[in-house]
């Protein structure tokens, strides 16, 4: 099938200043082939500057989600047959400043996951001198939120992210989450008081766009949920 791949541009290396597209008509495109092979062809074959993150190009170290079509995905994960077009538009997330045509600046995003000390504190020494134990239920509490990846891609299709980018986000929640509710950790509250404050977990207005998002369909909302909850009733069971 053919294919023309429409995709943002932003290069002031290369002079160029202002955001545009640039478009390629690609044939011989497998339905199945995904979009990062795309821009992969692209890149090989027609512009070496395109530039654009990717690492695993199987959906595991999370570097590659952008705009295809109007919504967040891994470039490496969604095919071309499953946007039902012809045109394909790639642009970079949203809410984070571009760099360079698709890749973005992910420093806030990262300085805003730190914040909530997304680690395991506990500094007793485990009753056998080894291990922390956990029943298989304690260990299921949290399992969900093990599962991010850290790609952006819920915190970038957050309408309340978008607004001034200071809302600490969903991805951080998350990974707040995956401790807060670990029986083996020793500072959930101080995890809590740190979502409670302006920019945490009261921005979120429920808009469910970040659980649609996400390339490993972590329930986000259902754990944000989870962290208001403790935060009023003070209990992380
Ligand atoms: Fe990506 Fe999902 Fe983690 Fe958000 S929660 S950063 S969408 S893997
Ligand atoms: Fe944003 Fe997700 Fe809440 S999209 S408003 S963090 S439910
Ligand atoms: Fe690693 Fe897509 S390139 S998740």
């Amino acid at each position: 099938m053919d294919v023309t791949l429409r995709v943002f541009r932003y290069n002031t290396e290369a002079g160029r200043t202002k955001p545009s597209f640039d478009s390629w008509t690609l044939t011989d495109v497998d339905p199945t082939d995904r979009v990062l092979d795309l821009l992969e062809f692209v890149k090989g074959y027609h512009d070496g500057t395109l530039s654009f993150r990717r690492s695993c190009a199987h959906g595991v170290c999370g570097s590659d989600a952008m705009r295809i079509n109007g919504r967040n995905y891994l470039a490496c994960k969604v095919l071309v047959r499953d946007l039902n077009s012809t045109t394909i538009t790639v642009e970079p997330i949203m809410g984070l400043k571009v760099v360079k045509d698709l890749i973005v600046d992910m420093e806030p995003f990262f300085e805003s996951y730190r914040s909530v000390l997304p680690y395991m504190i506990n500094d007793d020494v485990p009753a056998d001198g080894k291990e922390r134990h956990q029943s298989i239920e304690q260990r299921e509490r949290f399992d969900d939120t093990t599962k991010c990846i850290l790609c952006a891609a819920c915190t970038s299709s957050c309408p309340s992210f978008w607004g001034d980018g200071k809302y600490v986000g969903p991805a951080t929640i998350v990974n707040a989450h995956r401790f807060i509710f670990d029986s083996r950790d020793q500072a959930p509250g101080e995890r809590l008081q740190i979502l409670n404050e302006q920019e945490g977990v009261w921005r979120c207005r429920t808009a469910f766009n970040c659980t649609e998002a996400c390339p490993r369909e972590i329930h986000i909302t259902q754990a944000i949920a989870e962290v208001k909850h403790a935060i009023t009733s003070g209990n992380v069971d």
